[in-house]
């Protein structure tokens, strides 16, 4: 058999194995999304799905082009083949034409050839150093000119015609994005705000509200909420610096009082955290733990339900807790 139409069946041949291989990649790529629909396993997360997928059609890019390179270079030994002969026929050498790679650089560098330097030499020389007027290449020019026209669309697109938001602004789009969807988090219930907070006297979570005290509160505020002189303040009593609601102890906590020494808890703890410490403490009203820190801020009474409640936990010294705050001289 002719050896090129030998050499074209062969090539053929590779190319249909890779179309077989990238038809049934192509199948995976269209079947794995419905696949993790249908099924929502542990293994097949959004993200997961994102990175398989994304793999594929990197990999499917690398086989097209691998395909394509594999065509170009049989079409060019094809045509090589086919110069050599009528080289040939015609009786002259065959010369080679350049790759397209050899081309390419040839266009993009502009550079004289070392034999035609002769060409372009300036007719000055110093020391037997002599000077080649050589043209700017063309990739570095296209940079050039390319980072021109950047700068005026970047300057004209952001400073004067506003079409793309500045960094602050951007910062404020960001914020008023997180704003929104933080609220729709707090509409749905999923975080609890200053507004949302209720207390909540069940024992369980109570206890977590303590764990979480005991560990991150103690220190300032002593472990039964009695307060430290020139720490933080007495958390069991009836006065309150920030407010003594549910809500405002809430806000508080979270958002703290940095300039005093109480620190924000917003991003340390989660809002079901802040919420059960925040229950935990409004549990404590009347504890009357010995020898508490003096009383600081407003008196603040409770209505309702909870100053029943706070009554029946405050027999024998509670009313003492309104009425005179405790000795401020003992030094825990
Ligand atoms: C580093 C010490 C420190 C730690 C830790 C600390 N606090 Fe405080 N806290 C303070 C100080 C100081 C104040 C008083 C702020 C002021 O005077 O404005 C305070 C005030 C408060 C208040 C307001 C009291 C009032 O009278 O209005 C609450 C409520 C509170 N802390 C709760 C907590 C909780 C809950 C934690 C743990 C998650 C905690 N604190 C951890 C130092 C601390």
């Amino acid at each position: 058999m002719n050896p090129i139409v030998n050499l074209f069946l062969i090539k053929i041949e590779v190319i249909m194995k890779n179309i077989k291989i990238i038809s049934s990649l192509l199948l995976l790529l269209v079947g794995l999304p419905l696949a993790s629909q249908a099924q929502t396993t542990e293994f097949f997360t959004p993200e997961v799905t994102l990175y398989v997928l994304s793999g594929m059609v990197v990999l499917v890019a690398m086989i097209v082009l691998g395909v394509a390179y594999t065509v170009y270079t049989m079409l060019g030994t094809l045509m090589e083949n086919e110069e050599k002969k009528k080289a040939e026929a015609e009786g002259r050498e065959y010369v080679p034409s350049p790759s397209m790679f050899t081309q390419m650089i040839r266009n993009w560098t502009n550079a004289v050839p070392l034999e035609e330097e002769k060409s372009i030499e300036l007719d000055h020389e110093y020391d037997g150093i002599r000077e080649l007027d050589n043209h700017l290449p063309p990739w570095w020019l296209a940079l050039f000119y390319g980072s021109i026209v950047f700068g005026a669309v970047y300057l004209f697109g952001y400073h004067v015609a506003d079409w793309w938001p500045l960094q602050e602004e951007e910062y404020q789009i960001a914020e008023a994005k997180a704003a929104e969807a933080l609220a729709v988090n707090v509409a749905q219930g999923n975080v609890i705000d200053e507004n949302s907070v209720e207390y909540n006297s069940d024992p369980t979570f109570l206890e977590q509200g303590k764990k979480v005290y005991d560990a991150s509160c103690s220190a300032c505020h002593r472990i039964d909420a009695g307060g430290v002189n020139g720490l933080g303040p007495n958390l069991a009593d009836a006065y309150w610096i920030h407010g003594g609601t549910i809500g405002e102890i809430f806000k508080t906590i979270t958002y703290g009082v940095p300039a005093n020494g109480m620190a924000a808890w917003e991003k340390s703890l989660t809002s079901e955290q802040r919420s059960q410490v925040t229950s935990y403490i409004y549990s404590l009203y009347g504890s009357n733990p010995p020898d508490a820190r003096e009383a600081q801020g407003t008196l603040v009474e409770r209505a309702g339900a909870d100053a029943v409640q706070i009554e029946a936990d405050s027999v024998g010294g509670g009313d003492s807790l309104l009425s005179q705050p405790a000795d401020s001289s003992s030094i825990q």
